[in-house]
């Protein structure tokens, strides 16, 4: 039987995973928002697409949650976006609400689905999930790493003036400003870009890449980016069904790698069917393991808004 994905939320993030998603042509999708009748429109939309741009998956919209039932994997994005000025956990009490209510849905409707957490902040909203649903830690996860680490790939290139393909990055932590920046771990064909790129450009990119989700929620001064986020869960969501095993950096229940326990981060991990396979703990250097040490850490303060 052809495996289906529910993606709550018909904003920018959820129809453009729809769009990405239905090319890879592995899924039924259906969207859902509580906004009337609209997502029925774009469902009707992206489904009137795949005639010409060659997919046969079934796309419907809908404002029943309901209508989850028997989704394989489910995908969060419902949620305010950022404003300008505004840092991602400045979202936390609202979207917390709204995280909650889809996941009480999840869980009644869907409770076998792996769960994927897209709403900022997300490290947190991810961790709130997994609270709300009881799901196991290995089927809720959250998108960022590849959004992040998709970002400074691209300006690595931009940077070196070649290919986006050759570049290989690794980015870890928090989905905010502690995020993590690995140039070690990031490569030209191989070549880790210490050999290419002088440091002080290297602090830049880094710096860019931390910030490379404001930039966008600056420019679009009435939300937050959403090719590249949607992109990126697509991704995720074909990792996981089609049981590739890829190796992303992601938000994953630590319970003790790196140091760090009881908290969603972005560390490496190995995606699949069973979800979070294994995580991947990278002999870092003091001071990135310092660095992502502090990332997780701010993070444990900010769940305390939430009460745990
Ligand atoms: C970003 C938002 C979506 O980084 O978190 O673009």
């Amino acid at each position: 039987m052809r495996k289906k994905v529910a993606i709550i939320g018909a904003g920018h993030v959820g129809e453009c995973t729809a769009m990405y998603l239905a090319e890879k042509n592995i899924a039924d999708i259906v969207l859902v928002d509580i906004i009337e009748d609209m997502p029925k429109g774009k469902g009707l939309d992206l489904l009137q697409t795949g005639p010409v741009r060659n997919y046969d998956v079934n796309v419907v919209g809908s404002n029943d949650f309901a209508d989850m039932k028997g989704a394989d994997l489910v995908v969060q994005t419902a949620g305010l976006p950022r404003k300008p000025g505004m840092t991602r956990e400045d979202l936390i009490t609202s979207n917390a609400k709204v995280v909650e209510d889809c996941a009480k849905e999840v869980k009644k409707h869907c409770p076998e689905a792996f769960y994927l957490i897209v709403t900022n902040p997300l490290d947190i909203m991810t961790y709130h999930a997994q609270k709300i649903t009881g799901f196991p830690h290995n089927k809720v996860f959250g998108q960022a790493g590849i959004l992040d680490s998709t970002r400074f790939r691209a300006f690595v290139a931009m940077e070196l003036g070649v290919s986006m393909n050759d570049i290989q990055a690794m980015v870890l932590g928090g989905h905010g400003d502690t995020m993590v920046p690995l140039p070690n771990y990031t490569t030209v064909a191989g070549i880790p870009i210490p050999e290419l790129i002088p440091e002080d450009r290297i602090k830049a990119i880094s710096d860019r890449t931390r910030d490379g989700g404001g930039e966008i929620v600056k420019l679009l001064k009435t939300g937050s980016a959403y090719y590249a986020p949607a992109a990126a869960v697509a991704e995720m969501v074909d990792a996981v069904l089609s049981d590739r095993k890829r190796l992303f950096p992601c938000s994953a229940y630590c319970a003790g790698e790196y140091g760090i326990k009881d908290i969603y981060i972005g560390v490496p991990i190995i995606l699949g069917a069973g979800g979070v396979e294994r995580i991947i703990e990278l002999k870092l250097n003091k001071e990135d393991l310092g660095s992502l040490q502090k990332s997780a850490a701010t993070y444990k303060d900010w769940l305390k808004v939430l009460g745990y």
